[in-house]
């Protein structure tokens, strides 16, 4: 790998989200970068997620998620739910509406998702979602990957 990889992977626009999953008695939610719309008709987005995720658990037990855009201010968000702890859903307003999954309520907007299939990509896993039903929350302006410097630190992977 060029000892650039790094810096270059970052050209490569992503958002940041929160991913709510349950399994229909136990709920989480993790911070995704890694998130895009991969189908107009049926409406189709993919999540890569890490198989090692206690996230990764409750999403194949109970095959439901949301996708929640964070915006610009909400840095503090991602980093929260970008690291495991078992209280990390204390402290925020959640609702639901038809999947049951997670919807965190200060998000700009959300997609209610099924999933539909996975696939293997490499170390993670891809969820392919069906979405189910949508809203916009607030207006904002979405937060950018980029922006978040080394919050994940994915600097140490490229190695
Ligand atoms: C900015 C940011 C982006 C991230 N993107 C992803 C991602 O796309 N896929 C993934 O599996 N984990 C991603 N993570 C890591 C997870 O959010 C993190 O490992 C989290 O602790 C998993 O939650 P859980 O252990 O409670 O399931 C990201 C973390 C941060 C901070």
């Amino acid at each position: 790998m060029s000892e650039n990889i790094e810096a270059l992977s970052k050209q490569i626009s992503h958002g940041g989200y929160v991913i709510g999953v349950t399994d229909g008695t136990y709920q989480n939610a993790f911070t995704a970068a890694w998130v895009m719309q991969v189908s107009f008709n049926p409406l189709l987005l993919a999540i890569s997620i890490n198989p090692e995720h206690y996230s990764y658990q409750l999403l194949q037990a109970g095959g439901v998620c949301t996708v929640n855009v964070l915006g610009q201010e909400q840095y503090a968000i991602a980093d929260h739910f970008g690291h495991s702890d078992k209280d990390k859903m204390m402290g925020f307003q959640w609702q639901t509406d038809k999947t049951g999954a997670p919807i965190l309520s200060e998000s700009l907007a959300y997609f209610d998702c099924e999933v539909s299939h996975y696939s293997d990509a490499g170390d993670h896993k891809i969820a392919i979602c069906k979405v189910i039903s949508a809203a916009r929350l607030k207006e904002g302006h979405p937060l950018l990957y980029g922006q978040t410097g080394d919050m994940d630190g994915s600097s140490d992977l490229y190695k």
